[in-house]
């Protein structure tokens, strides 16, 4: 088969990376790709997001299944428009993508199919939405309805930091009409994870757990970042709080939004909160998690294309049939490297070293999240730069393995969390 991976970042790469492992794969092409991922597809100077030119490439190369990494070119509809023309995509359409597009769709949906999650009031007035926050006790958090590159959530300590950020949003429109409404709900508390599974609507399978690490710096804090390392599993998901999570949370919203008459086909991410009073919802993501796949699919030895085309065809009960999916019972650590002033402004083009003695350690993998190759370098080209991945009997096997494969790797102005995995051991 001939695949089109969509997108640039460490997932696509970790994607690009598994599908080169099936039987089923004959040759992969990467929309726009990097610098990792050119050393296993040919990379096509389109863009994530431009679907008619997409579109037009899948006609003349002949291509026999996309699958889209980004959120973007998924909420735009480019599902719906690959079936009219009749190729074959792994993702959700544009409708069922509201659910991570519209934060307001999501927690409506959530509340309709009783979905754990926090309570919540949704405003398209400013002034109604100060007035609320006003008369509520606080902690409470801020989210803009639409896309914010994970950055429309505020978790807000008092009244004036709440108010501040519905001004943000509502006002100054920092993040465009993302921000014309808002919601403001309960703070939570508890540890986080991410439960991805696959579905077609009718079957789901879940995928193993994993947790990422948002904030900057070391014992999560400074500012969010799109995610500064993973592990998976997540020890908080429990057998039983997995069950409870897919039973409640997944199944519910799948169901429910079936019933709404949509139809759900491709990979569900669930955040998840581990409150005193149970799992809870945060937050519903229409695509792979970043950097999560890049510690889930080190695991999975089932073949991914398989799955893919299962699920596209909306014929996942052939996958279940058999048994499912398979996984490596070890553990998987990924590490992110990033630019000096990532997530605020950094240079690029920096000459990367050490990659090849990395990559000599026995299970380790390094995926390639911003790079670009340059003659026969590989020099940075973007906030986060690479994934560090290494897979371990442990956790703790695994964190070592992984720290051991990032003490090789250099380049000017090199950052990186020195406490990916320890809140798991
Ligand atoms: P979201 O994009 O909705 O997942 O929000 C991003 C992050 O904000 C989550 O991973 C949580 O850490 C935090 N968050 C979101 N909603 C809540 C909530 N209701 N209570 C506490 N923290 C939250
Ligand atoms: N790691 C969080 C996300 O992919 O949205």
């Amino acid at each position: 088969m001939r695949i089109l991976v969509v997108g640039s970042g460490g997932r696509e790469h970790a994607l690009v990376w598994k599908i080169f492992q099936s039987k089923l794969t004959d040759q992969i092409f990467c929309a726009p790709g990097n610098g990792g991922i050119s050393g296993l597809a040919e990379c096509v100077d389109i863009k994530a997001d431009d679907i008619e030119g997409l579109l037009q490439f899948c006609r003349k190369e002949k291509i026999d299944l996309t699958v889209v990494g980004p959120e973007a070119p998924l909420a735009a509809g480019i599902v719906d428009e690959f079936r009219k023309a009749k190729l074959r995509i792994f993702g959700p359409e544009k409708k069922a993508a509201q659910l991570e597009a519209s934060k307001v769709f999501s927690k409506q949906i959530m509340a309709k199919y009783n979905v754990p999650t926090a309570c919540f009031k949704v405003f398209d007035d400013v002034s109604l939405a100060i007035k609320h926050i006003e008369n509520r006790s606080m902690p409470c958090v801020v989210k803009a309805d639409g896309l914010a590159a994970g950055k429309g959530v505020v978790v807000a300590k008092s009244v004036s930091e709440a108010v501040e950020a519905v001004k943000m949003m509502m006002e100054e429109r920092v993040f465009g009409d993302a921000g014309k409404r808002v919601i403001i709900e309960d703070c939570l508390d508890g540890q986080e994870a991410s439960i991805l599974v696959f579905t077609d609507s009718k079957e789901v399978i879940p995928l193993v757990s994993s947790q990422d690490h948002k904030r900057i710096f070391d014992n999560d804090v400074g500012p969010n970042t799109g995610g500064m390392g993973a592990y998976s599993p997540a020890p908080v998901v429990t057998v039983e709080l997995f069950e409870e999570i897919i039973e409640k949370i997944v199944n519910r919203t799948i169901d429910g939004l079936a019933k709404e008459g949509i139809e759900y086909r491709g990979v569900l991410y669930a955040g998840v909160m581990f409150t005193k009073d149970g799992p809870q919802a945060l937050e519903f993501n229409v695509r792979f998690g970043d950097p999560e796949t890049e510690v889930i699919l080190p695991r999975l030895k089932s073949d991914l294309v398989e799955v893919m085309l299962a699920v596209s065809e909306g014929k996942l009960n052939k996958i279940s049939k058999f048994g499912g999916l398979s996984w490596d019972s070890r553990a998987c650590v990924c590490v992110v490297c990033s630019s000096g002033g990532y997530p605020g402004e950094y240079d690029k083009g920096k000459e990367i070293s050490g990659l090849a003695d990395a990559e000599k350690i026995k299970d380790v993998v390094v995926f390639h999240a911003g790079t670009k190759r340059v003659g026969d370098k590989i020099v940075s080209n973007g906030g986060r730069v690479l994934g560090v991945t290494g897979v371990g009997d442990t956790i703790k096997a695994a964190i070592d393995k992984t720290y051991q494969a990032v003490g090789k790797i250099k380049f000017d102005g090199m950052h990186y969390r020195r406490d990916i995995g320890k809140k798991a051991v």
